[in-house]
């Protein structure tokens, strides 16, 4: 069964005197029970609109969404009993502390406190139990995001930039706890980042977003695949190198040419090093480096 089916999306919001704004245009995307699935696109795509609607926070204009079959316009109750979210710049109560947060919210979900004790315990919160919000630290507010989020234990779980403003140690803390949760409880997350080596590293299958529109949706290696970026070889150099030099080897797929500098893109560099290396005899070589592409690239050129 899948974890999010979701046909046909539209979302527009009023835009002062122009009338609306469209913000989700024909959104259809499946996602699988199980898998980290991540959402990407510039700022202002549509990705908390998206995540917000799939989580019954928000209800779009026309389409339909099923979470574990079950509708989610029309069964919303249902639906929230069994997924959550969490957001990257939580905004909880500021003076009430961690434990009192998670009373809350357990409170509101009709829980008791054996489930806030796990939470405590998962992720690592025990020292801050009775420190205020407006005292903790962002990492440990996302924390506590995080562990308000799996007070319910959800099947299904909504991460909008879960690292975002976060110091490179916290936010590999952020990602293991992240891939932790996914692997010991079995549970689908679909998260939305900014940060393309946290989308490589946790997410199974991507899509892209742009202006509301999904413009692509495949795992990491696909989509490089898809956008014919294939890998590179930069050599530095001295002197002067004529370019030209390069036009018969046919499985060159762009070269970027600047001062001393070249980048040779191919499907497979290791076939084609040898050939390229004979036309620099001439040349000195400062420096050489081979490189993958990466999903920022995939994202560039997605994004323009
Ligand atoms: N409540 C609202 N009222 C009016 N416009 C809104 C509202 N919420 C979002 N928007 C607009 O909808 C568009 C999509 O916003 P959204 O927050 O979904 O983008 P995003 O992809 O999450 O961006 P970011 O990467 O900056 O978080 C933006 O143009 C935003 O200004
Ligand atoms: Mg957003």
């Amino acid at each position: 069964m899948l974890a999010v089916k979701a046909e046909g999306l539209y979302k527009y919001y009023k835009d002062g005197n122009k009338g609306r704004k469209e913000v989700l245009k024909n959104v259809s995307i499946d996602i699988e029970d199980g898998e980290i699935f991540g959402i990407l696109g510039p700022n202002g795509a549509g990705k908390t609109t998206l995540i917000s609607i799939l989580s019954t926070l928000s209800i779009p204009d026309s389409g339909c969404v099923e979470v574990f079959g079950v509708d989610a316009l029309l069964e919303a109750n249902r639906v929230k009993s069994i997924v959550n979210i969490s957001s990257g710049n939580p905004n909880f109560p500021w003076s009430l502390t961690v434990y009192e947060n998670l009373k809350y919210f357990s409170l509101l979900y009709g829980l008791d406190d054996t489930a806030i004790e796990k939470v405590i315990d998962t992720l690592e919160l025990e020292p801050f139990r009775n420190v205020r919000f407006d005292s903790l630290s962002t990492g440990t507010k996302q924390r506590l995001s995080l562990a308000k989020a799996l007070l319910n234990e959800p099947r299904l779980l909504f991460l909008d930039e879960p690292t975002v403003g976060l110091d490179p140690d916290m936010a590999i803390k952020i990602r293991k706890l992240i891939n932790r949760i996914h692997d010991e409880k079995g549970i689908t997350i679909v998260l939305t980042t900014h940060y393309m080596k946290e989308a490589e590293q946790l997410c199974g299958r991507v899509a892209f977003i742009k202006k509301g529109e999904i413009i692509a949706n495949a795992p990491p290696d696909e989509l490089k695949r898809q956008m014919k970026l294939g890998e590179a070889i930069t050599i530095e150099y001295e002197g002067n190198f004529d370019d030209s030099l390069l036009r018969d080897i046919p499985e060159i797929l762009d070269i970027l040419h600047e001062n001393g500098k070249i980048k040779i893109v191919a499907a497979n560099v290791e076939s084609i090093i040898d050939n390229v290396l004979k036309k620099f005899c001439d040349v000195h070589v400062r420096n050489i480096e081979i490189s993958q592409p990466n999903l920022e690239d995939v994202f560039l050129k997605l994004a323009h």
